[in-house]
């Protein structure tokens, strides 16, 4: 196995590209991925400052290494989502990263400053772990991006992450999500700028990036993401890959090409009437915005209002 630049012993073999590289030029194609991505996408301006939604897993370390690597001004965000050890063993390999590195880590803990956990918050609302979870990040990272003064916040969604998001979305045809699944979305109504520089780039080749960078990660999954379906699509997504290498690629890109413009029309839609949350200010359609909702029922019972009530 040669690799595909220099000719020498290969240690990598990317069959979606069918080439194989040594170590030095599988990290440039790394690099050279997520350049590709920035620049096709128009995610980041040179002088852009970029916060980092870093979970201690590889995908969100290998983004903020390689956006610190391609020369981008780079600070990462790491939010304790209260998921007993796991939390506490995440925290540690970002911390790890940054300290390391002399990089910026900001730390949010969810209990500490609002009140509740991930599982607490999850049985209070009545919502799977997971939904209550991406809604947390969701509203903390764009606030801390939005108190910071960051221009963008970057998340390290992958290839694999994509494709299968976009497989869930369209085995039920969920068209709002279809319009707004794309590798950037613009600054609106005081949300930040979000970008997906990984999205060229595959879960394998992220974790050999940082097994050659020498990035010790979090190797094991949420616990709490057990039966969640992403993890079935993406190892539905694996067996097509193997039978068809690029297939992932093609699916997502593909979309993105030619499909995903078909559904902007309902993402237009719902983009008026965002006033600020009654309760932190952050831009909702709701009064209070989701996020204050899910940590007020975490909190207690809410009290109930006599029109809320059926008559019989
Ligand atoms: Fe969010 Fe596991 S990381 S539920
Ligand atoms: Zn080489
Ligand atoms: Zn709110």
């Amino acid at each position: 196995m040669k690799c595909r630049v220099c000719r020498g012993p290969a240690i990598i073999d990317v069959r979606r590209h069918n080439a194989n590289f040594c170590a030095e030029h599988f990290l440039r194609l790394c690099r050279d991925q997520v350049a590709k991505a920035i620049r096709q996408f128009d995610m980041l301006a040179a002088d852009d400052r970029v916060l980092v939604a870093v979970s201690g897993g590889k995908d969100s370390l290998a983004v903020w290494d390689l956006l610190t690597e391609l020369g981008y001004a780079a600070d990462g965000f790491y939010l304790g989502l209260g998921i007993g050890d796991y939390s506490q063993d995440s925290e540690g390999y970002a911390r790890r990263y940054a300290d390391g590195r002399g990089l910026r880590l900001h730390t949010v803990d969810l209990p500490e400053t609002h009140g509740f956990d991930i599982p607490g918050g999850a049985r209070a609302a009545r919502r799977a772990p997971c939904s209550a979870c991406g809604l947390s990040k969701r509203h903390l990272f764009d606030d801390a991006a939005r108190r910071g003064g960051y221009d963008a916040l970057a998340t390290g969604h992958n290839l694999d992450d994509e494709a299968a998001v976009l497989m869930g979305n369209t085995l039920r045809w969920q068209t709002e999500y279809l319009g707004r699944q794309l590798p950037v979305l613009a600054a609106r109504d005081g949300f930040p700028r979000k970008v997906k520089p990984l999205v060229r780039l595959s879960e394998r080749e992220t974790a050999a990036y940082c097994l050659l960078r020498g990035i010790d990660y979090i190797v094991e999954e949420c616990p709490m993401a057990a039966g969640n379906k992403h993890l079935a699509y993406k190892a539905a997504l694996n067996d097509i890959e193997v039978e068809s290498p690029g297939a992932k690629h093609d699916f997502y890109f593909g979309f993105l090409d030619r499909a995903s413009a078909r559904f902007r029309a309902e993402v237009e839609r719902d983009r008026d009437g965002l006033a600020p949350c009654e309760r932190c200010g952050s831009p909702t359609d709701a009064g209070v915005c989701a996020f204050c909702r899910l940590a007020a029922r975490a909190a207690g019972p809410e009290p109930v209002r006599l029109s809320d009530r059926r008559v019989r």
